[in-house]
Parts: structure tokens; C-alpha cells; sequence
């Protein structure tokens, strides 16, 4: 048992670190006892890694970025699920985007000025041929069915809402492509929609993933989505009018760090006790880009004057606790008085006076079937 551990966190750091000295240790030589080696929560490799009798702690996230970023769009699979008309904000100006099967227009409110291309969607790689220019490459970041973001090539942001939906050409994907379904279902809470597009579930336009549902190993905003980070730095700052300091021990996770940390726990504390409280890889709300720990994953939050301000407050900044005490049969995890999850402020809203957590108020449940 020691010795895995010891194994996983030496090698996620070492490769990560491509540290010398790392290179010369024999892992024999290392003499960790349970409490000094730990794959945390919070991104970070714990251990006396060289042997020097010292902790050492290496923080994933700062390592990862100073790697060069991993390969994450390499999948061929292009699905031009991508239809009806949507409206842009963004500093190219605002833009009437018609998109079907492929093939698009967009014009320019403010000049009129319209251009045909055609586009794919391959992963998160959403790829803009103009004739006679280079393609116009942009990361397309979804916050529901209704919402997505590109970050194009020359940094730019264009969020887009949809205006139209096409329904006729959804269809036709959906007969011929299997990318896209809808269904509808009752629930105690009234009557949802439930859509798959490319394997991400939303439920009444609200992206989930918890146990029953689960998103592809290739979901990956690579981070929090910008609308997250911009609600977090608003609430940080409202608490710090209060007196309060938050911060963010963990956010976005990608697949691959989620089964690193699944993993690490599961050779620590076993499956079952690990299910109560880590997700298993594509099952984490932190590789969605929309949740967060904040200050410490630990018991030790609990009742923290910054614990019962976040919970007393962070739905008006569009967040919420979303695995709360008392609930752990519904939501399948443990009470996490960090871990909030955006939701915009109308639905947070709508949530927190609700008293229901996520699942409740969705008419779903929270369960492995494997
Ligand atoms: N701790 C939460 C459930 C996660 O692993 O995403
Ligand atoms: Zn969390």
C-alpha cells in the first residue's frame, strides 16, 4: 500500500517536475509513512520525495502550466451538431451566426457586413473556413444548450446565445449523427427536458455531471470557464467587504487528473469509502469548469466564519453548496461545505430558496450503475 503511493505521487511528480534529483532517487530509499504522502484535493503531490527527512509539496496546477499544454484535441471525430441561429457578444462586435450541417453565415449588426464559411466541431476544437484564408481555429467552451463561448486563436472571447433553435436540422443530427437526443420526464418537481449533445448531459439546460451522469474523457475547457472565474472574483470580493478571504484550493480538473486522484484514493482508503467522497473520472463537477473547492477540502472548513458566509451568500453570486449535510443519499457524496458549483445567479437563486439540492430540484438521482 505504502509503496503504490509512494509510486503514484513519485512519478505524477517527477514526470511532471522532470526534476534531476528526482531522477537519482531509488524509491526504496524513501521512508513515508501514511501521513506524509497524499494526493490531495487541493492539486497538490505531498512527500519526502528526495528523503531528506523534509515534506515537499508540489502544486499541480502551477507544474502543469509551466509544462507545455497536453494534447487534449486530437480526436477525429467531427460532429457539426452545431445548428440554428445564435446572437454574439464579445470584442468582435455583436454577430448573427446561422449555422447548419456544416455550413454557415454570420453578419455584422453594426456594418451589415455578411460572410459565408464552413465549419467542424471536433472535441472542443471548433475550426472557421473562410475562402481564401488560413481556418480560423477557437477553443468552444459550453455553458448549456443555449450557451457557448469561443476563445479564437488571437485571444479573442465571443459568447454566443441562441436565438433560434432549428429544431428541424437538430433533428435531422440527431436521426443521422446520434449526437444530439432529447426526451422529457416527470418528476416530483414538475416536467424536464433531459438533451445529450456529444455525450454532455443537460438537464433543463443545466449541464450535469454526477453519478448517473457522466461526461467524455475528451470534455475539456482546459479551466474555469471565464463566466466562473469573473462570478468567483465577484463573490471573493463582496466577502472581502465582509472581512471574509476566499480562495480557490481546486477547481477545474480534467479527466486525467480525476483518475489520478480517484485512484490515489482508492489505493489509500478502498472503492466504497472512496465513492462516498471523490468522483470517479468523468463523474467530477470539477471537469466541467464550473465548480470549485474553496480554502480547504477538509472537515476542518466546516463552521469557518468563511464556511457559513459561503453558505449563507454565494448563490447571489450564482453558486451553490452542492453537496449539503443531511443529503448525502440524494447527491451520493458526503456534506462538502466547499465545494459550490455555478449555476448563474437566476438558477442559484432559484436552488437556494428551493431548500432541494441539484438533484432534487433536476428530478434525478445520483447513482453508479457500474
Ligand atoms: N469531491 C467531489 C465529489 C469530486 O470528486 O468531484
Ligand atoms: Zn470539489
Amino acid at each position: 500500500m505504502k509503496i503504490l503511493k509512494a509510486f503514484i505521487s513519485f512519478t505524477t511528480a517527477a514526470a511532471m517536475l522532470n526534476s534531476p534529483f528526482l531522477a537519482d532517487t531509488a524509491i526504496s530509499s524513501l521512508a513515508l509513512t501514511d501521513s506524509d504522502i497524499a494526493i490531495g484535493e487541493s492539486n497538490t503531490v505531498r512527500g519526502d520525495l528526495n528523503g531528506d527527512g523534509k515534506l515537499d509539496i508540489f502544486d499541480l496546477p502551477i507544474m502543469r502550466h509551466s509544462q507545455p499544454a497536453p494534447q487534449t484535441h486530437t480526436s477525429t471525430t467531427i460532429t457539426n451538431i452545431l445548428t440554428g441561429q445564435w446572437k454574439t457578444e464579445g470584442s468582435i462586435g455583436i454577430r448573427d451566426f446561422t449555422f447548419n450541417n456544416g455550413t454557415g453565415t454570420f453578419i455584422m449588426e453594426d456594418t451589415g457586413f455578411q460572410q459565408d464559411f464552413t465549419y467542424t466541431v471536433q472535441g472542443v476544437s471548433f475550426i472557421m473556413n473562410i475562402p481564401y484564408t488560413l481556418p480560423l481555429t477557437a477553443v468552444m467552451t459550453w455553458t448549456d444548450s443555449a450557451h457557448f463561448s469561443l476563445k479564437w486563436n488571437d485571444g479573442t472571447l465571443e459568447h454566443f446565445t441562441l436565438v433560434s433553435d432549428n429544431s428541424a436540422n437538430r433533428q435531422q443530427n440527431t436521426t443521422t449523427q446520434h449526437s444530439i437526443s432529447n426526451s422529457q420526464y416527470s418528476s416530483p418537481t414538475g416536467q424536464h427536458t433531459i438533451q445529450n449533445i456529444n455525450g454532455v448531459t443537460y438537464i433543463d439546460g443545466i449541464l450535469v455531471a454526477n453519478k448517473t451522469y457522466s461526461l467524455p474523457a475528451t470534455y475539456n475547457p482546459n479551466g474555469l470557464l471565464p463566466e466562473v472565474d469573473a462570478a468567483f472574483m465577484e463573490m471573493a470580493r463582496a466577502a472581502w467587504n465582509d472581512g471574509i478571504s476566499l480562495w480557490i484550493c481546486s477547481g477545474f480538473r480534467s479527466y486525467e487528473y480525476q483518475k489520478t486522484l480517484y485512484n490515489g484514493y482508492v489505493s489509500m482508503y478502498g472503492k466504497d469509502a472512496t465513492d462516498t467522497f471523490s468522483a470517479r473520472p468523468g463523474h467530477s463537477e470539477h471537469q466541467t469548469g464550473m465548480a470549485m473547492d474553496i480554502i480547504e477540502a477538509s472537515s476542518a472548513f466546516e463552521g469557518t466564519p468563511a464556511a457559513i458566509w459561503l453558505a449563507e451568500n454565494c448563490y447571489k453570486y450564482g453558486f451553490i453548496i452542492r453537496y449539503p449535510k443531511g443529503k448525502e443519499n440524494i447527491t451520493g457524496y458526503k456534506y462538502e461545505p466547499w465545494h459550490i458549483r455555478y449555476l448563474g445567479k437566476d438558477t442559484a437563486l432559484a436552488v437556494y430558496n428551493s431548500g432541494l439540492t441539484l438533484e432534487e430540484y433536476l428530478g434525478i438521482d445520483s447513482v453508479y450503475n457500474y
